[in-house]
């Protein structure tokens, strides 16, 4: 059996053609049902819907063999006993530091001065902010971070940027680009191993589909 991880929504939506493309179909709509376990027309693999951010979880300890999830995730959670083996080249975005229009962010870290920055992506903001050599306090959220400068919370926020909808309709600004953001392919190492035939199945047609993709 090869289990397969992945998120409803974007993900999953973006990610269904590629399964087409391994000749794997979902046979059940996630948006019609509770179920957790969904089967396909092959009887050896299945797929299970987690939360994004669980999905590198699943497939670190075995609970999932591959998975498909944001560039973001993978770098929060980290890579230990995972295989990277592919950029799926869907559910594009960004992450971006964003402020309020009248914060002058640019003077701010100019002088020096200790920004107070809220977000979901913890070690992406440390890392990004340690390069830059700007000290920062981190205020860790789960979610609705555009909140957070709005309400003196925060000074400026680390997050996702998609069509930017969300930051105009909450009068922030972005004020710098970290990393543009895609979903990987991501496979647990051991699985590989002992699984090897048709998981190398499936990321070599992931991997066909990612090169004709107009
Ligand atoms: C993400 C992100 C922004 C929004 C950006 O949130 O945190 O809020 O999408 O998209 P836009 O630029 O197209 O407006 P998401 O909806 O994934 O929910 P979350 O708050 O649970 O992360």
């Amino acid at each position: 059996m090869i289990t397969l991880a992945l998120s409803k929504g974007r993900i999953f939506d973006e990610t269904l053609p590629m399964l087409a493309a391994a000749g794997i179909e979902v046979t059940e709509d996630p948006e019609k049902s509770r179920k957790l376990i969904l089967g396909t027309n092959q009887p050896d693999v299945r797929v299970v819907l987690v939360r994004p951010s669980d999905v590198p979880t699943y497939v670190q300890w075995g609970g999932a063999d591959i998975g498909v999830t944001g560039l973001d995730t993978m770098i929060e959670h980290g890579n230990a006993g995972l295989y990277l083996p592919l950029d799926l080249k869907i559910a594009g975005c960004r992450m971006s530091v964003a402020a309020r229009a009248d914060f002058d962010y640019a003077h701010a870290v100019r002088q020096g001065s200790r920004l107070k920055i809220a977000t979901k992506f913890v070690g992406i903001a440390r890392d990004f902010f340690a390069i830059k050599g700007v000290h920062v306090d981190l205020i860790k959220l789960y979610g609705s971070m555009e909140l957070a400068p709005l309400t003196g919370l925060a000074d400026a926020i680390v997050d996702i940027v998609s069509t930017g909808n969300t930051l105009r309709a909450n009068n922030l600004v972005e004020v710098e680009h970290i990393m543009e953001i895609s979903a990987r392919l991501v496979v647990n190492q051991a699985a590989l191993k002992l699984k090897r035939e048709p998981i190398r199945r499936i990321i070599d047609a992931f991997a066909s589909a990612v090169a004709t993709k107009p």
